[in-house]
């Protein structure tokens, strides 16, 4: 029998569990609780001077905790705090945020200016990624510390039309034909069209008549894609929807800067922000802190299609972007078209060669954005003091590895002016944020 115990909830840390200490004075990490709980734990894993554990009863409740909405809370590793109500789930990632900042990258508290809310605290992820169930064809996600599935009927975090597909596909005959080789599915919305595009990654070549009937069954969908091999999807189905079968994000004129909306063009399964209110948001403050003018030149090390890039580059002299992933290029080079700024290029390129190019044509750029995947950009920080001649904006989406790059940065010559965080995705712990710094002169 594993063993229980009693323990109060210190703090909740990077991850979203809660973390308290066992009577001989390990610490043990405890999830769906809250600081100042009194909870009956038991432990459930133990690993060297820490041990994991999972709650049994919530002795003294805190004063704000509420039922989470989703039924599946608790089972799925999706969300981790419907436990709390938004406003609270604010201040503890906030709190997380600057011990994380401070642990591991010795940065002060009183350069993190705040939290921005996301407008929406559900329904506002416009695409998930899934597992199929074996038997069934349900799409799910994964357990918690697991890899097992949990089918789910919908998700509270994305939209009535993404939850229509997640609901309708497994009752669907050609799905049932084609699931049993499908490995990962992935639902992106299109907001502007409120349609939902389906790409599936799978082990056999499907009938077309299966995707046309997938097509018919659920008029919801703008397009059907699926990736079997090669660098790129087969699709779209049919093979005249709008836009190549696209996904259309609008920005707002006040935004872009432009004075009218603007389109962001993506391909199925090309990154795009998950919450796309805050995302204007985050481009709204990036704008802001950038300050280009007609004179800025802009480089941007993970443009994807353009999300920063494009808006960034509108008033400036000159833009250039490059990403890893041509077929994110493909749709920022037709973006930028779409924005009608000749003055920006895009290539594919890793960061880190980019770099390299640059150094040995000896260019500099006054104005540099990153914004890597989650493992962070490392790799390139000795090359930016030669390239990155004054402002540098970081946006990152895992605060531990942003707290390893700014001190890194800091150690060799940039200053912080401030950081800010965004919540782009409520209900979890996961965090996006934008650093904004400076070369030291
Ligand atoms: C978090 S996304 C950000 C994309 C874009 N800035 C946006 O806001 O939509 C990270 C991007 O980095 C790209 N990427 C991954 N590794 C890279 C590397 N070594 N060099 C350049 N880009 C990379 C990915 O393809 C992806 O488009």
């Amino acid at each position: 029998m594993e063993p229980e115990a009693v323990v109060t909830i210190e703090k909740l840390v990077h991850g979203g569990e809660g973390l308290a200490r066992l009577p001989d004075g390990r610490v043990v990490f405890v999830p769906d609780t809250i600081p100042g709980e009194k909870v009956r734990i038991r432990i459930t894993q133990k690993l060297g001077d820490y041990a994991l554990a999972r709650p049994e009863e919530i002795l003294s409740p805190a004063p704000v905790r509420q039922e989470p909405e989703c039924p599946y809370f608790g089972l799925c590793g999706g969300c981790q705090f419907q436990h709390l109500p938004y406003e609270a789930q604010l201040q503890e990632k906030l709190k997380i945020f600057k011990e994380t900042l401070a642990r591991v990258g010795k940065i002060e508290e009183d350069l993190v200016v705040g939290i921005e809310p996301s407008p929406k605290v559900f329904g506002y992820r416009n695409r998930l990624q899934f597992h199929v169930h074996q038997e069934t064809g349900a799409l799910g996600f994964l357990k918690r510390r697991s890899h097992d599935l949990v089918p789910v009927k919908r998700c509270l975090l994305t939209t009535p039309e993404v939850n229509e597909v997640i609901e309708k596909l497994p009752t669907i005959p050609a799905w049932k034909r084609l699931h049993p080789y499908v490995k990962r599915v992935n639902l992106g919305l299109s907001p502007v069209e409120n349609q939902v595009v389906l790409l599936f990654w799978t082990q056999l070549k499907p009938r077309r008549e299966d995707l046309y009937e997938l097509l018919a069954a659920l008029p919801v969908l703008k397009a059907v894609f699926y990736w079997i091999r090669g660098r790129a999807p087969e699709g779209p189905f049919p093979e005249d929807a709008p836009h190549k079968g696209r996904r259309l994000f609008a920005v707002p004129g006040e935004i872009a800067g432009l004075g009218a909306e603007k389109i962001f063009l993506a391909s199925a399964g090309v990154f795009v922000q998950a919450n796309w209110d805050i995302n204007l948001k985050l481009i709204g403050y990036v704008k802001e802190k950038a300050g280009t003018d007609e004179n800025t030149r802009v480089l941007d090390l993970h443009c994807g299609i353009g999300n920063f890039l494009l808006p960034l580059s509108i008033n400036a002299a000159e833009g250039l972007g490059v990403d890893t992933d041509h077929r994110a290029i493909a749709d920022g080079v037709d973006n930028k078209n779409l924005w009608g700024l000749k003055q920006v290029s895009l290539r594919v390129s890793s960061a880190i060669e980019a770099l390299i190019d640059l150094f040995k044509a000896a260019e500099t750029y006054p104005l540099v954005v990153l914004d890597p995947p989650r493992g962070g950009c490392k790799e390139i920080l000795r090359f930016l003091p030669d390239i990155a001649v004054d402002r540098l904006i970081y946006v990152s989406c895992d605060p531990p590895t942003l707290a390893r790059d700014l001190r890194i940065l800091r150690e060799n010559g940039f200053e912080i002016e401030e950081i800010k965080a965004f919540d782009m995705f409520p209900q979890t712990f996961h965090l996006e944020s934008a650093t904004i710094l400076y070369r030291k002169r």
